[in-house]
């Protein structure tokens, strides 16, 4: 996973959500429930006739990328799911702004991720813990408690090999 510099913790970047074509599930996926949020905050017949539509799409693109990502939970401008298969979100999990999951992250429970938080392949995050802006997640972590901002882990249970920013390792 390359550190993607200048990314905002705090600013939604839209274009990390653009659609290249046809079968670029993971944009279409977050298309479908941003789309049908805004359809659902449009009252009347046109919303109701659109946030069905936006439905069966939804459904169409979880299939097929095997993920979950709920219609209805707030999710911070500029997620990227760069290789859609098997993310799972729980739809008590809080999304930041421009925040990247890759394949098979699971995201369980009331899990909150902070601005610009990449989480690696395969890493879990459990129960109602708290990631801080800018943090990174080792590829098949398990994290299990709180991550500072900034810091990097990795491991089962995770822990923190360095922190942004700080020249100190603390693996020891
Ligand atoms: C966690 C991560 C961001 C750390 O990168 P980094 O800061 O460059 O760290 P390094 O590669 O220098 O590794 C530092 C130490 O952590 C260990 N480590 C790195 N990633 C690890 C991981 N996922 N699980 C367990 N240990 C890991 C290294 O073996 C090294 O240990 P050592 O000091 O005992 O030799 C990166 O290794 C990672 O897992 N990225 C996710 C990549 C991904 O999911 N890619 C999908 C692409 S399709």
């Amino acid at each position: 996973m390359k550190l993607e510099m200048n990314v905002s913790a705090t600013e939604p970047d839209w274009t990390r959500e653009t659609v290249t074509g046809f079968w670029d599930a993971g944009p279409k996926l977050i298309r479908a429930v941003r789309r049908y949020q805004a359809a659902k905050e449009n009252a009347g017949l046109f919303g109701g006739v659109m946030s069905k539509y936006w439905v069966l799409v939804h459904r169409f693109w979880s299939i097929i990328t095997q993920s979950e990502l709920h219609l209805h939970m707030p999710i911070g401008g500029g997620l990227r799911l760069p290789h859609p298969t098997g993310v799972i979100v729980h739809p008590n999990a809080r999304i930041g702004p421009n925040c990247m999951l890759m394949h098979q992250v699971t995201l369980s429970g009331a899990v909150t991720l902070g601005g610009h938080v990449d989480v690696g392949a395969g890493a879990k995050l459990l129960g109602a813990i708290t990631i801080g802006d800018n943090a990174e997640i080792g590829a098949n972590a398990v994290v299990t408690s709180d991550v500072p901002e900034g810091a990097v882990v990795v491991g089962i249970p995770a822990r923190v090999i360095r922190v942004k920013g700080q020249d100190t390792d603390v693996t020891e």
